[in-house]
């Protein structure tokens, strides 16, 4: 007996679509998930059968293969538990496999059958509404998140939700709508006395979208001017919003219980940051801190003391307000505007450590 459940592979700030197959066959009870399957997808062997039992449902005594497809793709994370164990239900019957089809699904589970959030859910939402499916069965955590691309997501709190909402036993609550947040609580320059140069040059730094060096000798506030460029940036539209929240939601950096981030993000990584976390990377390459200041603000404290490699690395997205990593794979191109674009660079050096170069370079 074979079922299939849609669901979806983060390639980047992708989502891909990918079908899991279940299929059932006499012989050797037996467990086996193919497809390319990374570490954490291939443990989902055991969260399945665990969250099933836990559920009280009936794991088949059959031998059971699972299939990621496309085999070529390599699937990564646990977002697949949910999408497997409900393809595994709907092959033994316990689910309707005709109702299961009309949904995309993505979610973890919890050995006791919970539904735990996944990085992503915005951009996976995005994609079954490409792929012309218009519900999600996700995590309660990730609906509001999913609702932002217009689709209609199915929030489950545990895998026995998911099967009573498909046996039609079951309705979930609705998703409540997404409120813009108001201004925030970001410190702004209210609190700053005196400083008019430094006070104007943020204010134009922020009106333009222009880069910054703030020098001066140690205890004249940089620091603390610098952090309050993001209070006095306007608040980001829908659109750049959605840019924004993708890109922290795919890195797994979105805030509980704030679906939509629409005030310019603020990063200020430390100045030991490897040049991996400042541009992004990894093999299933993952945003960097250039990327995730998309739109807001990076500050780079202490300059003279980042690695030489990762302030050359940042060249390249300043030139072109992207970041390209290429991998075996493919290609993934992360957004990282700034400057004259979107997004500001503020560059604090410690007093007395400028170098020269970084000086010239800023310029
Ligand atoms: N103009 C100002 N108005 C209000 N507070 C200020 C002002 N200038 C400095 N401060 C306060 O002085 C302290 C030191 O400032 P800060 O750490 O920003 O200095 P810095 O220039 O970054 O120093 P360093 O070069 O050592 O990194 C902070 O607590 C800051 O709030
Ligand atoms: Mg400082």
């Amino acid at each position: 007996m074979l079922a299939r459940a849609l669901t979806h592979a983060l390639v980047g700030l992708e989502a891909r679509p990918v079908e899991v197959e279940a299929h059932l066959q006499r012989g050797v009870p037996g467990f086996s998930i193919v497809g390319l399957p990374d570490k954490a997808c291939q443990e989902a062997k055991e969260r399945v059968r665990s969250g099933i039992a836990s559920a009280e449902l009936e794991w088949p005594l059959r031998r059971i293969t699972v299939n990621l497809a496309p085999a070529g793709l390599r699937k990564e994370g646990s977002g697949f538990d949910l999408p497997i164990a409900l393809a595994i239900l709907a092959a033994s019957r316990q689910v309707p496999p005709e109702r299961l089809a009309e949904h995309a699904a993505l979610g973890e589970l919890a050995l006791d059958g919970r539904v735990r959030p996944v990085p992503g859910a915005l951009v996976a939402a995005e994609a079954a509404r490409r792929a012309g499916v218009s519900r999600l069965l996700c995590p309660t955590e990730s609906a509001p998140e999913a609702a932002l691309a217009g689709i209609e997501p199915v929030p489950v709190r545990h895998l026995a939700e998911a099967r009573a909402y498909l046996r039609g036993t079951f309705e979930p609550p609705p998703v409540e709508p997404i409120r813009r947040s108001a201004n925030g609580s970001h410190p702004d320059l209210v609190a700053v006395r005196g400083q008019e140069r430094a006070r104007r040059a943020l204010e134009l730094a922020a009106a333009g979208r222009h880069n910054l060096l703030l020098a001066g000798p140690p205890g004249t506030g940089k620091t603390m001017l610098a952090r309050r460029l993001p209070g006095i940036l306007p608040a980001l539209t829908l659109e750049q919003a959605l840019e924004v929240t993708r890109i922290h939601s795919v890195a797994g950096l979105l805030p509980p219980g704030q679906p939509l981030l629409d005030r310019p993000p603020f990063r200020a990584p430390h100045h030991t940051a490897s040049t991996a976390a400042i541009v992004g990377g990894g093999s299933g390459p993952r945003p960097g801190e250039a990327s995730l200041a998309h739109q807001g603000v990076l500050l780079l404290d202490e300059l003279g003391e980042f690695h030489r490699s990762a302030l050359e690395a940042l060249r390249q997205p300043l030139e072109d307000g992207f970041v390209a990593i290429s991998r075996v794979q493919g290609q993934c191109v992360f957004p990282a505007h700034r400057g004259s674009r979107r997004g500001v660079l503020v560059l604090a050096p410690a007093a007395r450590l400028i170098p020269r170069q970084a000086l010239a370079r800023a310029a």
